[in-house]
């Protein structure tokens, strides 16, 4: 670990920890707020353009001073990233452009020396086509035994020219890709699965390899001291045998759309994985835990996941797809808490992530020009935050949406990574535009992402005025709110468990308490009239200026509190 500080910032103040939940407590994920470290993106020691884990080590004291309980690094193994990392090569190696294995152990160290938890990120669905497994398997004739670790098929039709069945690629085209002789290149007739891009062969779980060699990578990780993994693609590991046709229509499958019920997703089969991970996880001191990445179609069928003796959490997409309606907001927090409830798991909030739009510019609105108006954008992705810090359970933050950075929509074609974009001819443009390298400072070429100016994607003007270094500057900003808001999370012991109590509120807001010793109440007006509010007590926090007055009416009401839409408040009773 280097002493010197990040880039273009002062060396960080000494971190009060204190109130932060001890190490050894076992159930801190229930409620933990779970910050997403994606490397590649977020601070570049080396200088070679490519966030790596040194720029994350730099950078620790920062997230612990933001308030996050855990990280969660997207994968930084030996892949030759035509997925950006989630094709891996090798699972017990880091990739040398993000560092060591060495690295990887000293960052687990670190973090736990500021109280903070580290997840990593393994991908059991999939391996690169330069894992040794599938190298193994081109060197050998199609439907011989190395073959059977992965989905290795007779196409049909005489000379099997045609694939197996109608299944689709998420990232666009066909789900299966042609094995050519090793010899002639001439095609086989067999065909291979990759649910995602050609060069990320689907693993065959019906293998015992398969099963046992994933445990041996849990294993090697968790021996080196990480607290848990999240799961890719964890409904999508056992598919329905015989391969049936599924029906589905030549669409492209956008990673951010529900999965609806196909043979190649959410099988019955795949829960005694999990069951199996489960008592591997639980047989360290401390348990480890699993979020899983599980795009199902209803919060029922992700609870199944969530079973006592399966995954401990999974990403609530639902919420993340919610509308900006207040309506619909209320539903989805109750069915996703009663769902949760119902086999004794915690919701898990989410609004951004490296696969999605980012929520600042999700929950824009069309402006009269047709362009996206950003700065309401701005206000609702605040108060959207806000609010699912309120909720009960645990909360994903992606980074830089502290910083409430937009989508990059206006990349260009040439700096596009996302497998998505060429497969789909850039008919859809993908997922760099929500990956674009944090800014640090308000410093061009690369704003303290690195001191070298250089950067795998560029990164726009825009993003010096929204740096850390300007938004600590100033106590209305975006990052002020987080902290302010993460601060108070970790003091009120409130939001460590129970409940959400629904009050009344005015058409196109919402309001709920969440009932303890000091009940903190969370208001938030979705509408396009300011609401007031009655508070006996302190304003906690807002996601926008509110005004608090007097109540010049009844002192015993205290506060009248007018919040302007688009924002919300925590407020005491
Ligand atoms: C998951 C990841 C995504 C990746 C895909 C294939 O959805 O979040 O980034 O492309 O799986 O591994």
């Amino acid at each position: 670990m280097t002493e010197t500080a990040a880039p273009g910032l002062a060396a960080p103040a000494q971190t009060d920890v204190s109130h932060r939940v001890s190490h050894t407590t076992t159930d801190w994920w229930r409620s933990a707020v779970i910050y997403q470290v994606y490397p590649r993106s977020f601070a570049d020691h080396s200088g070679n353009g490519v966030g790596d884990l040194r720029g994350i080590i730099d950078r620790l004291p920062y997230l612990s001073d933001l308030g996050v309980d855990a990280l969660w690094l997207n994968p930084f193994y030996c892949s030759p990233q035509n997925d950006a990392g989630y094709d891996v090569a090798n699972y017990y190696e880091v990739d040398p452009l993000f560092g060591s294995t060495r690295d990887a152990e000293e960052l687990i160290i670190r973090a736990h020396e500021l109280n903070l938890r580290v997840i990593f990120d393994i991908v059991p669905n999939h391996t690169s086509i330069e894992h040794a497994w599938f190298r193994q398997a081109l060197l050998t004739a199609p439907g011989s035994a190395a073959w059977n670790r992965y989905h290795c098929v007779r196409g049909l039709g005489e000379d099997g020219s045609r694939p197996p069945n109608d299944w689709r690629s998420v990232f666009g085209g066909s789900g299966w890709s042609q094995i050519l002789d090793p010899d002639t290149a001439e095609p086989t007739g067999w065909w291979y699965l990759h649910l995602f891009d050609a060069t990320q062969p689907d693993l065959n779980w019906d293998h015992e390899d398969v099963r046992a060699e994933h445990e041996q990578v849990l294993k090697f990780w968790f021996d080196r001291g990480v607290d848990g993994f999240r799961i890719d693609v964890a409904h999508g590991l056992v598919k329905s045998p015989g391969y049936p046709f599924s029906g589905e229509s030549d669409r492209v499958l956008g990673v951010a759309d529900d999965v609806p019920v196909l043979p190649q997703w959410d099988q019955p089969g795949v829960h005694d994985v999990y069951r199996s991970w489960r008592r591997l996880a639980d047989s360290y001191d401390p348990p480890r835990v699993f979020c899983g990445e599980v795009w199902v179609s209803t919060p029922e069928a992700q609870a199944q996941y969530l079973r006592p003796d399966e995954l401990h959490t999974a990403f609530n997409f639902h919420y993340l797809k919610t509308r900006w309606d207040a309506e619909h907001l209320r539903e989805t927090i109750d069915h996703s808490l009663a769902t949760a409830d119902s086999v004794s798991a915690p919701c898990t909030w989410v609004l951004s992530n490296h696969d999605v739009w980012r929520h600042v510019s999700r929950l824009a609105p069309e402006n009269p020009q047709g362009n996206q108006d950003l700065s309401t954008g701005m206000a609702r992705a605040r108060a959207a935050s806000l609010i699912m810090l309120a909720l009960p359970g645990s909360a994903y933050l992606y980074q830089g949406e502290e910083l409430g950075l937009p989508e990059v929509l206006d990349l260009p074609a040439q700096s596009r990574q996302d497998p998505i974009f060429a497969r789909t001819d850039g008919a859809a443009l993908g997922r760099d535009g929500c990956r674009v390298p944090l800014p640090w400072t308000a410093q061009p070429p690369t704003f303290g992402f690195n001191s070298t100016g250089q950067s795998w994607l560029p990164q726009p003007d825009m993003w010096g005025e929204l740096s850390v270094e300007t938004q600590l500057r100033d106590a209305d900003s975006c990052l002020s709110m987080y902290r302010q808001a993460l601060a108070l999370r970790a003091d009120e012991s409130i939001f460590n468990e129970g409940t959400l109590e629904w009050l009344s509120s005015p058409v196109d807001t919402i309001a709920f308490r969440r009932p303890g010793r000091d009940s903190v109440i969370a208001v938030m007006n979705l509408s396009d009239e300011p609401l007031t509010w009655m508070a006996q007590k302190l304003l906690l926090a807002s996601s926008s200026q509110v005004t608090a007055e007097p109540s010049t009416q009844n002192h015993a009401l205290g506060l009248v509190v007018t919040l302007a839409p688009n924002t919300a408040a925590w407020v005491r009773e």
